[in-house]
């Protein structure tokens, strides 16, 4: 493609990357920085069973949707409806409709304990994660993988204190830093401004 002043344009298909961050938001979304390492330290894989509450805006759900491929499937819960439809139409503009392995379901992640599901893998992007601790391991399977994201330190101490007397341990928090590079031939050195902080990571496996 060529512009009226002869300028050579190439249009590239954005990257899950670059949609995550220009899609509409319902909720804040979680950074593509954090969304590979939720996914690898998660351990979801394809095939998985995976829980996650809430949807949001769906940046997460769709990287889930992506690692657990055709064999997998993914339970969703939001409690809010207008976040509900916003994934919906999120999702829907990246794979073009609702991947059949993904079921979204508005109302509180507690109500998965009425249903009689089992999962291996359950990813938490809601802010107290340490309340539906005794309906998720009445709903993990032993040895399930519990990824939680949380933005302040007093809500991971809160839920790092709770994880043990619910059946949950080997538990591990982090943060992802992600430092851009400026590079040209007469300078190497990092950008100026990068993401300070988003989220922190707490992982840890069902027991007992
Ligand atoms: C930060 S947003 C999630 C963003 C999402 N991970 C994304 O990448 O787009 C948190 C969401 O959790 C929902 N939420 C809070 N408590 C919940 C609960 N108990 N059950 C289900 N959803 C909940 C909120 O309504 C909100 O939409």
């Amino acid at each position: 493609m060529e512009t009226a002043s002869g300028m050579v344009l190439t249009a590239f298909r954005p990257r899950f990357a670059d949609y995550a961050l220009k899609m509409k938001r319902g909720a804040q979304v979680v950074y593509p920085k954090d969304l590979g390492p939720i996914v690898t330290y998660a351990d979801i894989y394809p095939g998985a069973r995976v829980l996650e509450a809430g949807t949001g805006s769906g940046a997460l759900t769709i990287a889930l949707c992506r690692a657990v491929g055709r064999d997998g499937s993914i339970v969703s819960y939001e409690l809010r409806d207008e976040h509900h439809a916003q994934a919906v139409l999120n999702i829907e503009g990246m794979f073009g409709k609702i991947p059949d392995q993904l079921d979204l379901r508005v109302g509180d992640l507690a109500d998965v304990g009425r249903t009689g599901e089992w999962f291996d893998r359950c990813v938490l992007d809601l802010p107290e994660p340490w309340g539906p601790l005794e309906t998720l391991r009445g709903t993990l399977e032993p040895g399930a993988v519990l990824c939680a994201y949380l933005p302040t330190t007093v809500q991971v101490q809160q839920l790092v204190l709770a994880l043990p007397s619910h059946g949950f341990l080997h538990i591990e928090t982090f943060e992802v830093l992600r430092r851009a590079w400026h590079v040209t031939e007469r300078s190497i050195r990092p950008e100026h401004r990068m993401i300070g902080h988003t989220g922190f990571l707490t992982i840890a496996r069902r027991t007992s």
